[in-house]
């Protein structure tokens, strides 16, 4: 290919898939928390595609809705007459000059390197087909070869006996010319066992315009591997979540068990990283250096300091954990959580939209919301920041040094000077300047001669 040539790619995404027995369009169900067509999407958009087409039809909307994306060329197929009938409802908003990459919205896991290699090898003489041998090579179009050449593509159902034992397959996956699509879909006909426009008929044509095609194959079945009912798409969730532990422990991390291990999202290690079993980590998550996270962990979009621990059960979302911090078990960062080096958060510990400063403390039981907490402070348990008076939202402001005894409420808006010092059980509601104790607590009687109630 020369490197002027203009790519598109059109994504087929009109069929139904009856066998998913879902309100859902087939494309719209996750492989990984994303949207199957969503995949696909991002893989061609990871190559230097002009223009990416989708083709639409059963839950158009949904899936336009879904992907409320203005780089999306969209194309509606109204009834889904074939193959070759909806990649030609593209071809009006397809660039003449440009090479088509053809791939499903229902194949989610072609690598973006497979993609190129098929649009590179496609030029105004040559067809590039993606093609698997198959042990079971029964309901997919097979790859019909003469003196090793391909000549065509016969479905399943239109084979004779000995095309069927064929175990090389068509996974449907092609890259051409536009200009010869707009040739060839035109002269599709529908005379064949499901009176489909077949998109696989153009092979021999192409053939009979002395056209070479070739095929090219993926380093994995998987990649080609398509969804039709829930089995398969469990079966292509593993396959995608081994891949991405696998890559994990290149860069760095021990798996527990790479087995029990979920990515929704991108993850990036660095080295001589621990996770446990169980851990799910979605959208961006970023784990440095010497990191350990226990079992059963939820991360998302956050990033993780050096040398930090997570122990077991820990929700993090929004969070950034800077180096050496020791949080949970059962610990839960909501969005907003920024801890310095060195914080400990414990367990049972809720922390919203509050920065601890180095070396800060929460170890046990306590709610931080709207709060700054500057360094080594330590928050005995049962400290409560009230920070929401039923309407609106204030800031709790500690400085350095700043110790609250257990079981105290901190009513914001309030500050609290360095050394700062607050009694157990205290409601605090006036601010405290430096080196101050607060008490704020019915004062103790002890009654002399007091005796238990007795059973009447
Ligand atoms: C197709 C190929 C077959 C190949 C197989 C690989 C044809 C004629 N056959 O068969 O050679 O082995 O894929 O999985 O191309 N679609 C539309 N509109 C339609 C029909 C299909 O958008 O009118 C979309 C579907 O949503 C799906 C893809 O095209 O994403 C393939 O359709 P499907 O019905 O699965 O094709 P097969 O008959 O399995
Ligand atoms: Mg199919």
């Amino acid at each position: 290919m020369d490197t002027n040539t203009i790519t598109e790619i059109i994504i087929l995404a009109a069929g139904q898939g009856k066998r998913m027995r879902s309100k859902l369009p087939k494309v719209l169900h996750c492989i990984a928390g994303k949207p199957m067509l969503g995949h696909v999407i991002d893989s061609a958009k990871e190559l230097d595609v002009a223009k990416v087409h989708v083709v639409v039809g059963h839950g158009a909307d949904l899936v336009k809705k879904e992907f409320d994306d203005p780089a999306i060329c969209w194309a509606t197929q109204a009834e889904q007459l074939g193959t070759g009938h909806a990649v030609a409802q593209a071809m009006p908003n397809v660039d003449p000059n440009s090479i088509v990459l053809i791939a499903y919205g229902d194949v989610p896991l072609v690598k973006p390197s497979t993609m190129a290699s098929l649009i590179e090898s496609a030029d105004e003489d040559t067809l590039s087909l993606l093609t698997v041998f198959l042990d079971d090579p029964s309901n997919y179009g097979r790859i019909v070869r003469e003196s090793g050449k391909i000549c065509a593509i016969v479905e399943e159902k239109d084979a004779n006996e000995e095309q069927r034992t064929i175990q090389e397959i068509n996974t449907g996956i092609l890259a051409v010319t536009a200009e010869k699509l707009q040739e060839w879909l035109p002269r599709l006909s529908s005379d064949n066992a499901q009176k489909e426009y077949y998109l696989t008929e153009i092979i021999a044509m192409a053939v009979k315009d002395g056209m070479k095609v070739i095929a090219q194959h993926p380093d994995s079945v998987m990649e080609v591997e398509g969804a039709n009912d829930r089995l398969q798409i469990a079966a292509l969730e593993r396959s995608y979540q081994q891949q991405q532990a696998l890559r994990l422990m290149m860069e760095g991390a021990t798996l527990a068990d790479p087995d029990r291990f979920d990515v929704r999202g991108n993850v990036t290690v660095g080295e001589d990283v621990f996770i446990d079993v169980n851990c799910v980590f979605i959208g961006e998550v970023s784990i440095a250096d010497d990191v350990t996270i226990g079992p059963n962990c939820i991360i998302e979009n956050s990033c993780i300091g050096q040398g930090t621990v997570i122990k077991s059960h820990c929700v993090l979302e929004n969070a950034s954990v800077a180096e050496n911090c020791d949080i949970g078990p059962f610990a839960r960062l909501r969005p907003g959580s920024v801890l310095a080096n060195k914080v400990k958060v414990g367990n049972f510990v809720e922390v919203k939209n509050t920065v601890l400063g180095e070396g800060s403390k929460a170890n046990h039981l306590a709610y931080l919301g709207d709060s700054v907490l500057g360094s080594f402070c330590n928050i005995g348990a049962g400290t409560i920041t009230c920070n929401y008076d039923g309407a609106n939202k204030y800031k709790t402001t500690l400085g350095n040094n700043v110790f609250i005894g257990s079981n105290s409420t901190l009513v914001a808006p309030i500050n609290i000077g360095d050394d700062g010092f607050v009694g157990a059980g205290s409601t605090v509601t006036k601010n405290i300047p430096s080196n101050q104790l607060a008490i704020g607590r019915g004062k103790q009687r002890n009654i002399a001669g007091w005796k238990k109630p007795v059973k009447s």
